[in-house]
């Protein structure tokens, strides 16, 4: 006889109290909404994109889920953040924590923004204005992209209420550009963020195997990817048409569209020119390198996004959190400096602070919520992260956002 089954018979035994029992049973109706479900069970944002990997035609996923190239720099990125060790520290009263932070003199509720992201409409129907609508509601910014499937009037006239910014590609030809920053002018937009790593795109290999177009062409395959994913086409073809809104009007096909919006001559005049048709705070989003960042600096900007477009345009240039400690020294809190690319967590938030970030902007992360529930996939989104995030503030020990960058973090080697 072995020592555990000593200790079983030695143990004093009873009848099963049916009381007991009954204390214990946690049924709860189940869900018949398969969305909601869905939702309701996600514990991570990687389950998230699990959900949408089923919800979307594998064209949609594949252009949010891509990147360029080798699709080395999505994954230097994703690993980056597996990499960081926080620093920790006891006796700190974690029983109230703050994740506020002041951006351009206001609060928001956590150290998040919502990234521009091209074609939302695309991942689902409800589009851009969703998005929006979670930010208000959290008390967060959105960015809509020039690249929006809405315009800056329709999405101001959606939630008049969203802190909303505006993502600018410099267009070749300058009119052209001006009357989109005329539309962010006149619809509220607080600032502009211009980007400025797609002198042209990227080479993207899924969407160019996929047959990528907006709006998508049915073809003979088309009839098997609807009966794949019904629901996604009938909201498709049961809503206004996909386009560029905020180049609605223009008379040009998209492909003419296309060609035009990124400038391949654009070189630091054109930020001159920028500053000097808008008056209000303008963030530059795709730095990469320190040098940069200290002519930014001393530009003026209000920010700087350190950023690889999520490894969508040039593959192999540096890993944006592995630079950032070194453009936060270089501009010494002359201007804020953003961060974003492979941010899944609300723990992989709390790194990019903790190694000198003001805040991150996400994306891919709050499409996947948008693929697998529409809104309430991107509260969703809002939820997990900041969950994650408040874990990791208690057991490291900080109290605010301010204390993260106290604490700190080291990027390990291997
Ligand atoms: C647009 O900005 C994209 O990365 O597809």
């Amino acid at each position: 006889m072995t020592a555990g089954d000593g200790d079983f018979l030695k143990s004093k035994r009873q009848w099963p109290s049916i009381r007991y029992f009954l204390s214990l049973i946690d049924f709860s109706l189940p869900a018949f909404n398969l969305k909601r479900r869905t939702l309701h069970r996600a514990v991570t944002i990687e389950d998230l994109k699990r959900a949408a990997k089923k919800r979307v035609p594998r064209v949609v996923f594949d252009y949010v889920e891509g990147s360029a190239g080798n699709e080395v720099g999505i994954s230097r990125s994703l690993l980056s953040y597996r990499n960081v060790e926080w620093k920790v520290r006891g006796f700190s009263d974690v029983s109230e924590i703050d994740t506020s932070i002041y951006i351009l003199n206001e609060r928001v509720e956590m150290p998040i923004l919502f990234a521009p992201t091209g074609y939302t409409r695309f991942m689902n129907h409800v589009g851009e204005p969703a998005v929006a609508s979670v930010a208000e509601n959290n008390n967060l910014i959105y960015t809509l992209s020039t690249m929006g499937t809405t315009s800056p009037a329709e999405l101001a006239r959606a939630v008049p209420g969203s802190r909303r910014w505006f993502q600018l590609y410099v267009v070749q030809n300058r009119q052209d550009s001006l009357n989109v920053i005329n539309q962010a002018k006149d619809n509220g937009f607080e600032a502009l963020v211009l980007t400025i790593d797609t002198p042209v795109t990227g080479l993207r290999h899924r969407d160019t195997r996929n047959g990528l177009t907006i709006p998508p062409r049915i073809r003979p395959s088309t009839i098997i990817a609807i009966a794949r994913k019904p629901r996604w086409w009938i909201n498709l073809l049961t809503t206004k048409p996909l386009e560029f809104a905020a180049f609605r009007g223009w008379d040009r096909s998209l492909q003419e569209l296309a060609s035009t919006i990124f400038d391949p001559s654009m070189t630091w005049k054109d930020l001159e020119w920028l500053q000097s048709v808008w008056d209000g705070p303008i963030i530059v989003k795709g730095v990469q390198n320190v040098r940069d960042a200290r002519k930014l600096s001393r530009m003026g900007v209000a920010g700087i996004v350190v950023s690889n477009h999520g490894g969508r345009q040039l593959d192999q240039g540096p890993v944006p959190l592995e630079i950032l400690s070194d453009i936060v020294k270089e501009v010494d809190g002359k201007v804020d400096v953003y961060i974003d690319g492979a941010i899944m967590s609300g723990s992989d938030v709390y790194s990019a602070i903790a190694l000198g970030a003001k805040a991150v902007f996400i994306g891919r992360a709050y499409l996947y919520g948008i693929m697998a529930g529409g809104q309430r996939g991107v509260e969703k989104v809002v939820e997990i992260m900041k969950k994650e995030l408040i874990n990791t503030m208690a057991l490291s020990g900080a109290k605010t956002i301010e204390d993260i960058h106290e604490l700190g973090a080291r990027i390990r080697k291997s």
